[in-house]
């Protein structure tokens, strides 16, 4: 196992009912920026709970965060938080108000240029500097409620990248899976193979005798694929809702990662397509991991098999057993309504694929456990996409 720092000081507020504890843990005396996104919140009842708890705070609003948080968004909310004089930040939706109202609790003590230098130019944020941030999840995917990691597109340039610190990670969150409930049967999805994805990708590279992380990992992996159609169901199951959230959770909040290599290349690539095409984030990754694990087995052959043996009860050896294992993966991601091909978006293989060679080869850019997955491999494997 390799060193590792663990730090992860994040409370969660877990269960049915928990919104209403929101006043438990708020502290007194601060005027809070509560963000939210399109809307979902106000049709859901979470908007109304979250202000009857708060109805002893000064509380702003700034609504209309976009899935995949926008940055000209973003500075908007800065500027009101500013002039506000606001001491905290509550999020209250997705994976996207989360991201995104992390670099609004950086960006407004932000005293250096633009804030989008933090997100690009990964200019630190250290500890103390940020407001204080504070979570209401609604949609069980990112891990973002328990991590310090912030994930901001710029459509004007056609741009997304991820940027962290540890002082970013939330104060408190709150998980309620009912809160869930309202998701379109495309969210859950979305949710469900994103934080599979997660866990691939701190998992699918090399042993390096991690043996509970590696079970960890396949822990969350089997939980996913045991609630994954009860989740998508129609009548909300609270069971699997509350399963699929904590699991999510568990998938990014870099306990399995402490200790083990991880590759990343397939969020990188995805990122990319997000930013070009316009694919939902779980959807990017979908048409990358199963051609990214097929391209790389040689290297990953090791962590391939023993996932194909535990997370599928496979027998057998070698490539036989790594390609069935990947095709059990692929057919799991379709009994989710999930499709693993750019070709089911009616994307060019080829197009995206020199799209992507020419943005890695500009930003020298290279991604992998074994940083081997530059501007020509990432082609390679997009055209595996067909
Ligand atoms: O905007 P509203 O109206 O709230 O609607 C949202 C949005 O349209 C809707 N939604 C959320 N909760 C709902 C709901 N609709 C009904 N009922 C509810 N309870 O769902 C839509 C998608 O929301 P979004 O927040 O975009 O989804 P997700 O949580 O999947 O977040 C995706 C973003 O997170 C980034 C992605 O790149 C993407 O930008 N990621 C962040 C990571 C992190 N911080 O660690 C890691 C991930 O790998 C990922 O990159
Ligand atoms: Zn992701």
């Amino acid at each position: 196992m390799e060193n590792f720092e663990f730090y992860a000081p994040t409370r969660i507020i877990f269960g049915d009912g928990t919104i209403s504890k929101l006043n438990k843990y708020m502290p007194p005396d601060v005027s809070v920026l509560l963000c939210y996104g399109g809307g979902s919140i106000k049709r859901n009842g979470v908007y109304d709970q979250v202000l009857d708890a708060l109805s002893d705070w000064k509380v702003y609003e700034f609504g209309g965060i976009e899935p995949n948080p926008d940055y000209d968004t973003l500075t908007e909310a800065i500027d009101l938080g500013r002039e506000k004089n606001v001491g905290m930040i509550l999020a209250v939706g997705g994976g996207s108000v989360i991201d995104g109202a992390k670099l609004v609790a950086a960006g407004i003590p932000y005293q250096g240029g633009e804030p989008w230098d933090i997100v690009k130019e990964k200019v630190k944020v250290k500890m103390g500097e940020p407001l204080p941030l504070a979570t209401v999840l609604t949609l069980p995917a990112t891990g973002s409620e328990m991590n310090g990691t912030s994930v901001i597109s710029r459509r004007a340039t056609q741009e997304k990248f991820a940027w962290r610190s540890e002082a970013m990670f939330p104060v408190f969150s709150i998980l309620d899976p009912t809160a869930t409930y309202s998701l379109p049967e495309s969210q859950v999805r979305n949710g469900i193979v994103d934080a599979y994805v997660h866990v691939m990708e701190q998992y699918a590279t090399y042993p390096v005798g991690a043996r509970l992380q590696d079970r960890q990992a396949e822990g969350i992996l089997l939980t996913l694929q045991e609630i994954g159609r009860a989740s998508l169901d129609t009548q909300p199951n609270y069971k699997a809702r509350a399963n699929l959230m904590w699991s999510a959770t568990n998938a990014l909040n870099s306990l399995i990662g402490k200790g083990v290599p991880s590759d990343w290349a397939t969020h990188m690539i995805g990122h990319e397509l997000t930013a070009l095409y316009g694919l939902a984030h779980a959807e990017s990754l979908a048409v990358v991991l199963p051609h990214l694990l097929k391209y790389q087995q040689a290297g990953k052959a090791d962590k391939l098999e023993q996932y194909a043996r535990r997370v599928w009860g496979l027998s057998g050896e070698g490539e036989n057993l790594i390609l069935a294992g990947l095709d059990n993966m692929c057919e799991f991601f379709h009994q989710n309504d999930m499709p693993t091909r750019l070709v089911d978006y009616d994307i060019d293989p080829d197009d995206a694929a020199e799209k992507v060679k020419t943005r890695f080869a500009e930003r020298d850019a290279s991604f992998g456990e074994h940083n081997d997955i530059g501007p020509v491999q990432a082609a390679e494997i997009l055209r595996m996409s067909r």
